[in-house]
């Protein structure tokens, strides 16, 4: 399962999902094959590693994220990717008017993995201060822990054998 984290630069929220979502899987979901990419629906930050703030927040829960790149979204992006998972609408929004028809069902709010918050955006910390950035990293916390714990039931039912579901 490859799941890619976007959002408009690739320095500040698809990275610190990306971040997260990789040392959470392998500390407590160690036994599902998951793949973590991320990428920017823009092109302002290619190459360069996540904003020092951004950094710097994740460092303070725990998270390093210093060996992070910022890419663009690709074409190919579509195809090889089974989830690609916004953090705004507009990021949203940037990746349905790109997909080609057939991946847009794969095409999803990152947040809606955690339904319990009420809210499906990560809000865009770059003209903000600290407080902003270390709310990215509470809701990405929260949104990398329902991800996983749907992933995690879904690797199960398709281990059933077919027609056993519910019985
Ligand atoms: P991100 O944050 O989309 O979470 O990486 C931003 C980073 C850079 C810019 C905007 C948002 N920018 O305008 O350069």
């Amino acid at each position: 399962m490859k799941v890619l984290l976007v959002c408009l630069g690739n320095i500040c929220r698809s990275p610190t999902a990306e971040g997260v979502l990789r040392t959470l899987a392998e500390r407590e979901a160690p036994q599902l094959a998951l793949q973590f990419d991320s990428a920017g629906t823009s092109g302002y930050h290619i190459g360069a590693p996540p904003d020092p703030r951004t950094m710097a927040a994740a460092q303070r829960r725990g998270y390093d994220l210093s060996a992070l790149r910022a890419r663009r979204v690709r074409p190919d992006d579509f195809t090889s990717f089974d989830l690609l998972l916004a953090m705004d609408e507009d990021n949203l929004a940037d990746l349905r008017a790109q997909a080609p028809r057939s991946a847009q069902p794969r095409l999803k709010m990152f947040l809606e993995f955690a339904p319990d918050l009420g809210r499906l955006d990560v809000p865009d910390p770059y003209q903000g201060t600290a407080p902003d950035f270390d709310l990215v990293v509470d809701l990405v916390e929260r949104g990398a822990r329902g991800l996983l714990r749907a992933l995690a039931t879904q690797s199960s039912r398709s281990l059933r054998p077919a027609g056993s579901a519910g019985e």
